[in-house]
């Protein structure tokens, strides 16, 4: 098989986590026969500089004719610093996923056993949290109405039913084959956007009997997350609180270092890690790279149905982090300093326990 994956670094880390994903997919491409042709696009601040944009066409057509994406991150300080600059990194991000109607994005939350200490979170509220995350992607108050001047300025968070009927019925799918259990987060006390919403998901409901239903605010919500994240199974949200609330679940993985995300549509997969670019670190070979090789798993599960080669990496992490290795932001007080690891030197690791997992007669 001969698939095409577009690359995206983006900016910050991203090239560095990107190259340790990249490796992984060359490596499993040879080792399941496959034929992966990787080319590489500008995103974000990366892009503004070269072509002044920050998603040029180029960029999108490769998006458009590759079978899968992998991206880094986007973001730079200098916009942080400037907040009337009109060109900004993020827009590059928001417009691929836009172009491309990728209005799924999936997140899913677990912690590796290995992981527990280095959360903030005491063991026994997480042991044993596995939630899977619909964020809403291409809608809501990213891409609704804007305006601003000097003296006021307003964003609109609006949703037609379409819009949230597609991505709820992926969800409820999704809970039917796991656990049976689907949060829908709104702010319906407050918010018109959030009655639709709660109206479209009781609607659905209907149709997947089986399902239990549980319409949570978002505010009770960011505090059940980490009281008791084990009451999660499937949770569906629109696109702004799907933000916020998976940075905060990205605790329950121990790191948002740690954290992949698919967002998809009806064609193309583009696979990520959750966290930014993170301009503090960048350039450093310390940023962790686990969140992007777990992203690859994600593309090769969904996008080329290599169900077990995604296995196969997901168990080459845990044999890793297993033997104690760590990146910076998950290591503990038990870590031994030899273990921790700069991110090319965990990505060779991965590789390493890719070469020992993967069983040979897996080849096609
Ligand atoms: C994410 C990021 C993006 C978002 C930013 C970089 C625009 O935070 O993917 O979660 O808000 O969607
Ligand atoms: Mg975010």
């Amino acid at each position: 098989m001969n698939y095409k994956i577009a690359i995206l670094p983006g900016d910050g880390i991203g090239k560095e986590v990107t190259d340790c994903g990249v490796n992984v997919l060359k490596f499993v491409a040879d080792r399941f026969g496959y034929d992966f042709q990787f080319e590489y696009g500008l995103i974000g601040h990366a892009a503004i500089e070269k072509t002044g944009v920050p998603l040029p066409e180029e960029t999108l057509n490769l998006c458009q004719n590759a079978d899968a994406i992998l991206l880094g991150a986007v973001g730079h300080p200098m916009y942080d610093k400037n907040p009337s600059l009109n060109v900004r990194p993020e827009q590059g991000l928001l417009k691929v996923r836009k172009e491309l109607g990728l209005y799924t994005n999936i997140r899913p939350i677990k912690i590796f056993d290995e992981l527990i200490a280095a959360s903030s979170l005491k063991p026994e509220v997480l042991r044993g949290a596995d939630i899977l995350f619909f964020r809403e992607l291409t809608g809501g108050i990213y891409f609704g109405d804007r305006n601003s001047n000097s003296k006021a300025a307003f964003d609109t968070m609006s949703y037609s039913k379409e819009e949230v009927q597609r991505i709820v019925t992926k969800a409820f799918k999704a809970a039917k084959n796991r656990r049976g259990r689907l949060h829908s987060i709104d702010k319906a006390n407050v918010l018109d956007s959030s009655r639709l919403w709660r109206s479209v998901v009781q609607e659905l409901a209907v149709e997947f009997p089986e399902v239990e239903v549980i319409h949570m605010y978002v505010d009770n919500a960011a505090m059940q997350l980490i009281r008791d994240p084990k009451q999660f199974d499937v949770v569906v949200t629109g696109n702004m609180f799907g933000d916020i609330l998976t940075d905060e679940a990205s605790q329950i993985a121990g790191s948002l270092g740690m954290l992949p995300s698919a967002s998809v549509g009806d064609r193309v997969g583009l696979y990520e890690p959750v966290h930014g670019s993170a301009p503090d670190i960048a350039g450093k070979n310390i940023a962790n790279p686990l969140a992007t090789i777990l992203s690859t798993a994600l593309m090769l599960d969904n996008s080329f149905e290599m169900k077990e080669a995604s296995q196969c990496v997901i168990r080459a992490v845990e044999a890793i982090l297993k033997k104690g290795f760590r990146t910076l932001d998950t290591a503990d007080e038990s870590t031994e300093p030899d273990k921790i690891l700069g991110t090319n030197e965990i990505g060779m690791k991965v590789l390493k326990a890719l070469e020992a997992k993967t069983p040979v007669s897996n080849l096609n």
